[in-house]
């Protein structure tokens, strides 16, 4: 596993970071992003569908568990599985069946750790409560082969 930490001053840097670690995504990828309410999970996915060229404003998959976006050569599966109890609840719905659809987004993913394949990418994101705008990340990038297209990205974010 490969890590880094990064530090966000504003959400555009937040917006900024989600459109660099866009263009390294592909189809398949797996991307679970963990931190409490209001932490910046949404608006991280946010920069990450604005370079794909999809919308603005996007809304919050609480109540519909995934939203999908299709762009040009990539479908995109936004989750937020916090109103579901545990990873079984996970499969029930079907879940794992987007795995291989599309690039997958999971807002409080952590709760289904346990049904992912071995490559996929894992943010923290902590607030810094001296100041409302900052967000502190921690970046996991998990698997063997998975991790080598990510190579340049985490180089740049490296200390
Ligand atoms: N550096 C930052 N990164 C992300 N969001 C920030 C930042 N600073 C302030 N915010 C604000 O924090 C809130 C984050 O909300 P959201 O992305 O929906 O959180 P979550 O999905 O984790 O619940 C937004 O209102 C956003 O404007
Ligand atoms: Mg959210």
């Amino acid at each position: 596993m490969k890590t880094f930490k990064i530090e966000l001053n504003n959400e555009n840097e937040t917006l900024s970071f989600g459109k660099d670690l866009a263009s390294f995504l592909t189809s398949n990828d797996i991307l679970v992003l963990s931190g409490d309410l209001g932490s910046g999970k949404t608006k991280l996915t946010q920069g990450i569908l604005s370079y794909f060229g999809l919308e603005d404003e996007i809304s919050s998959p609480t109540f519909t568990i995934v939203n999908e976006y299709n762009a040009k050569n990539m479908n995109i599966y936004h989750f937020d599985v916090y109103r579901l109890s545990d990873s079984s609840e996970f499969l029930e719905i079907g879940g794992e069946e987007y795995f291989d659809k599309g690039l997958c987004i999971i807002e409080w993913g952590e709760m289904i750790l346990d049904v992912l394949p071995p490559d996929y990418i894992h943010i923290f994101f902590k607030r810094d409560f001296n100041d409302e705008n900052r967000r502190i990340l921690e970046c996991e990038f998990h698997g063997n082969k998975g991790v080598d297209k990510f190579e340049d990205f985490i180089n740049r974010y490296s200390k």
